[in-house]
């Protein structure tokens, strides 16, 4: 590397623990709705294949129910049995062995729930369902309001019932570690069941679990806690929340503080700062949905917390990512739509960011193919340049 070569952030590694990842670059939990009775299928080996193979630092499987009546629909991810382990495990030995590090973001979707797919329009469960084979069920939550109005009435989780809850969330970590994930999750953001019991519009218990914010905040870090401990020591635990719910300001960015400092002492490393979802669909941000949209609250927590943070949001550009790093905003960036259209954004943006040997973030048997390209293209633009030249002379 010349001297006058920019140093790029996004593709230094950077240590979580005792992983390292070979960059910056995290590919954002994506539901896929394409999973058969919680378990994955091939769709998600090719689906979270790509990324690994198009260079990504960690590779996020998607929201991944603690529960069957966690998911949203029944075509949702889970791992709420032992059964869905070895599926997990031939994807993530797959991600691996590509250079990537698999992540798993487990979730639970308390009174969202019993619904179908965005392309279903997120409509609830109906008796119509219920004649093809999948019945509504009955939701959870943390009072007894319903999404909107045509979703289920949740039922409000008892004190025994929030025991047991927890529970599945521990045991869905030790699944996950024995699925050979090596980064865990807790999705507290986007109107799910943690959500749920955070926000006042949704949380209305009069019992430990409730009523103002630490009791609100109880739920999510018993769950934080119960992660912790059955993770692997040395392997980091992240939490997705929603930095601002739009709701009014029921929520603020003050809350997000006091809810990432309280994680991060239980032991939280790292923090996505989305936003949304309490109301309407998960993803529905209430902020312009400008590129970068949710780096502010990723840069707030980062410094008031001292946490690591991850920029997610309309982030496309590979400069925009290495400003964001640069300027100490976030620690990393993750993308999804743009991953969408392109799986190899890291090999792409690597070479936009005059990173030596991109092509190394590509499989073998694609780079050894193009670095000959590249060496044909630069000795033909060689003599391109030396016949212009000699002409000029
Ligand atoms: C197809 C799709 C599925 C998503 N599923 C999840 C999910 O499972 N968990 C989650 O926290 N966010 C989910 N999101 C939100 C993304 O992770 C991300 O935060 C959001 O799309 C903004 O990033 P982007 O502009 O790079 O797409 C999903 C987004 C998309 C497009």
């Amino acid at each position: 590397m010349s001297s006058n070569t920019p140093v790029s952030l996004l593709f230094t590694p950077i240590q979580l623990g005792s992983l390292t990842a070979r960059n910056r670059v995290v590919v954002s939990p994506m539901c896929q709705y394409s999973s058969n009775d919680g378990g994955p299928t091939d769709w998600h080996l090719v689906h979270l294949g790509q990324f690994a193979m198009g260079g990504a630092g960690i590779v996020f499987c998607e929201e991944t129910a603690v529960e069957a009546r966690g998911r949203k629909s029944y075509h949702c991810a889970g791992i709420y049995k032992d059964a869905h382990v070895p599926g997990y495990r031939r994807i993530n030995d797959f991600l691996r062995s590509h250079g990537a590090i698999p992540a798993i973001q487990i979730g639970h979707g308390g009174r969202k729930g019993s619904g179908c797919s965005p392309w279903e329009g997120y409509r609830a469960l109906t008796a119509e369902d219920a004649r093809e084979g999948h019945p509504p069920w009955q939701t959870v939550s943390a009072s007894a309001i319903p999404a909107g109005d045509k979703a289920p009435t949740p039922h409000a989780l008892t004190l025994d019932e929030i025991r047991e809850v927890v529970a599945s969330w521990r045991e869905a970590a030790l699944r996950a570690a024995e699925a050979g994930y090596d980064i865990i999750e807790v999705h507290a953001a986007h109107g799910y069941l943690l959500h749920q019991f955070l926000s006042p519009l949704t949380n209305r218990r009069d019992d430990a679990y409730g009523g103002d914010l630490e009791g609100r905040m109880r739920l999510v870090l018993e769950i934080v806690e119960v992660v912790r401990g059955a993770w692997p020591a040395g392997k980091p635990v992240f939490m997705r929340m929603s930095a601002v719910d739009g709701s009014n300001g029921l929520w603020t960015m003050d809350d997000t503080v006091v809810l990432a400092r309280a994680a991060k002492a239980r032991g939280v490393e790292v923090v996505t700062t989305s936003s949304g979802g309490i109301t309407g669909p998960g993803t529905a941000a209430p902020v312009p949905r400008v590129p970068g949209y949710h780096v502010t609250y990723a840069e707030r927590v980062r410094k008031e917390v001292e946490v690591m943070t991850i920029a997610v949001g309309l982030i496309t550009e590979p400069r925009h990512a290495e400003e964001i790093l640069q300027k100490g905003q976030a620690d990393m960036i993750a993308l999804a739509r743009e991953m969408l259209w392109n799986p190899h954004w890291p090999a792409h943006a690597a070479r936009e960011l005059q990173v030596p040997d991109y092509l190394d973030l590509l499989p073998l048997s694609y780079a050894w193919w193009l670095k000959r390209r590249e060496d044909i293209r630069r000795v033909t633009e060689a003599e391109v340049g030396r016949t212009v030249g000699g002409k000029q002379a």
